[in-house]
């Protein structure tokens, strides 16, 4: 549930570990997808060893040399030519079919997936579970295959995770979907692979993959709405959970957002010239029409949280960002 996207980097690192070739191989998808990436490994290392020493035997063998003039070339060779056609072209078909069933392997999700909703915007992931509950990051069960449905709201982004060996691009306007079935309790980074503007590099997230359906329960219970949690609270879990974290900090430290630190109840000077007084009417507008009071000094990058926040979710945003005033 942490959002720091500098600690996100540093699990990447420590996480990534696999071998020296390879990130670690965690889903049933993985040995498949190296199988095929080895066979035209070795097939092209092969060919072009055999190749290129060939070229340089032929170079000196057939060099000029005095008193030798040139031989007559034949002009045509059926056998010789069907059989460098057909050869190769019987060997691409090889490496075609082997991806192919891999790839429709990958295209067809099993009925029985455990389904995850993935919301993708500028810059952050969300991840919501059957219960309803969302987070910012993906937790599985090991040896379940696991259904990912896909939306953006605003550019192309590209859900990957290379321990599963799995990628597909998440669009705006439509759904899209990728499944998997991992298959090595632990923690592993997803990436976003689709440039998607400035912070496209730090859009990362961290899936875990639970041993058991226990884990997993234990997870999906803390992430349920806690009644005993006060509204401060709540606000700072969405804080971290929907991506505000990415542009505002909570310390005074500058971002690509105004910082929330005494930010409410504060003068604002706006682009346009004129100011307004941050408070809850303020905050509310800006979340949900980022374009209508940009600040001053600042892009006008933030997306719309319209129809993605509940009304009780503002207000524990607007409670936590006051809770921040004289801090
Ligand atoms: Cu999202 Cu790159």
């Amino acid at each position: 549930m942490d959002n720091d996207p500098n600690k996100l980097m540093q699990m990447k690192v420590a996480q990534d570990a696999g071998d020296f070739w390879f990130p670690p191989a965690a889903s049933t998808f993985a040995a498949h997808v190296d199988d095929v990436f080895w066979f035209i490994y070795w097939f092209c290392a092969f060919f072009f060893v055999l190749i290129m020493a060939l070229m340089m035997l032929f170079v000196v063998k057939y060099r000029r040399k005095d008193g030798v003039g040139p031989e007559p070339s034949p002009h045509h060779n059926t056998l010789l030519e069907v059989g460098w056609s057909v050869i190769p072209s019987g060997m691409l078909v090889i490496m075609f079919w082997r991806g192919f069933v891999g790839y429709m392997d990958q295209r067809t999700p099993p009925d029985e997936a455990y389904d995850v909703k993935v919301y993708a915007k500028k810059w952050n992931w969300a991840f919501g579970y059957p219960t309803g509950d969302l987070d910012n990051s993906l937790h599985i069960v090991n040896n379940e295959p696991t259904r990912l449905t896909m939306t953006s709201d605003d550019v192309i982004h590209s859900l990957y995770v290379p321990a599963f060996r799995a990628k597909q691009d998440v669009v705006p306007g439509r759904y899209s979907t990728m499944w998997f079935t991992p298959n090595k309790p632990g923690e592993y980074a997803l990436f976003c692979t689709e440039y998607c503007g400035d912070e496209h590099s730090k859009m990362l997230a961290k899936v875990v993959v639970e041993p058991d359906q226990a884990g997993m329960d234990k997870y999906l219970n803390l992430l349920a709405d806690d009644p005993n949690k006060s509204p401060e609270e709540k606000g700072q879990q969405l804080y971290l959970k929907r991506g505000c974290a990415q542009c505002h900090s909570i310390d005074g430290s500058p971002n690509k957002g105004p910082t929330f630190k005494g930010d409410y109840g504060s003068v604002r000077k706006l682009k346009d010239g004129t100011t307004c007084v941050v408070e809850d009417n303020y905050i509310r507008e800006s979340i949900l029409e980022p374009m209508a009071k940009v600040a001053d000094g600042y892009q006008p990058v933030m997306p719309s949280f319209k129809g993605q926040l509940k009304e009780r979710d503002l207000d524990y945003l607007i409670a936590f960002i006051k809770s921040l005033k004289g801090s």
